[in-house]
């Protein structure tokens, strides 16, 4: 039986991997990986899902080009956001995003970039028609993206959801080649950390849950 202990170590420690190095990941590692992604439960188990890992370098840059235009429209918004404030709170946020750009100019050197494509035909949306963003649909895609990252920390891998390149989907369509009625809805770049697996920052529990009522 495995021990709750490491699998509570691994969901504490897992954080978003932007510093990825070249070193290539093997194929036996990211089958596993992938396969720990496909474990994942989705609404009436349909899978309506695919992954497609992205090795080719030509692919890969191409990704580069249309991430970077969308992570640096991101850093503006962002950098807009801080006009006036105090300069190391801005000097802070700017160090922050400027691993991002990086990771966004070198997604060619990064060993696999895996993209996560979705059937929108078959999620069963309970939450539309509300005047509001619907999100239930996600609830069957996500958690194999989460199931990637986790496995990938314990193979001592590291990786990002990154969901910028929505916007870019018809391109990404076109260059990768999906299904004409589907949708992107996440890239990771997977490969070794450069740097340190956690700590994470989060909310204290007290603040995030409530027991039998909201007050
Ligand atoms: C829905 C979602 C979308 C995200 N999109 C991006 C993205 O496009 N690019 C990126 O660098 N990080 C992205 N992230 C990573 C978050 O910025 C990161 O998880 C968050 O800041 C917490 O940091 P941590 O994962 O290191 O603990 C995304 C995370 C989520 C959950």
């Amino acid at each position: 039986m495995p021990h709750a202990d490491d699998l509570y170590a691994f969901l504490s420690t897992t954080r978003s991997i932007r510093r990825i190095s070249d070193k290539p990941v093997d194929n036996d590692t990211l089958q596993r990986i992938l396969q720990a992604a496909v474990w994942a439960p989705s609404g009436g188990n349909r899978q309506p899902w695919r992954m497609i890992a992205v090795r080719d370098r030509d692919t890969k840059q191409r990704l580069s080009e249309m991430y970077s235009t969308e992570w640096a429209k991101y850093v503006d918004f962002n950098m807009k956001k801080l006009e006036g404030m105090p300069k190391e709170v801005v000097d802070q946020a700017a160090a922050g995003l400027a691993v991002g750009t990086r990771l966004a100019a070198g997604l060619a050197d990064i060993p696999v970039v895996v993209l996560f494509v979705h059937d929108p035909s078959a999620l069963y949306v309970t939450d539309g028609g509300f005047g509001r963003t619907p999100v239930v649909g996600g609830a069957s895609l996500y958690p194999a993206v989460q199931n990637l990252l986790l496995a990938a920390r314990a193979e001592g891998l590291g990786g990002v959801l990154t969901t910028l390149l929505s916007s870019r989907e018809a391109d990404v369509r076109e260059l990768i080649g999906f299904p004409a009625d589907w949708g992107l809805y996440a890239m990771v770049p997977l490969g070794h950390p450069v740097g340190n697996h956690g700590p994470l920052r989060r909310a204290p529990l007290e603040e995030m849950v409530k027991f039998d009522r909201w007050s």
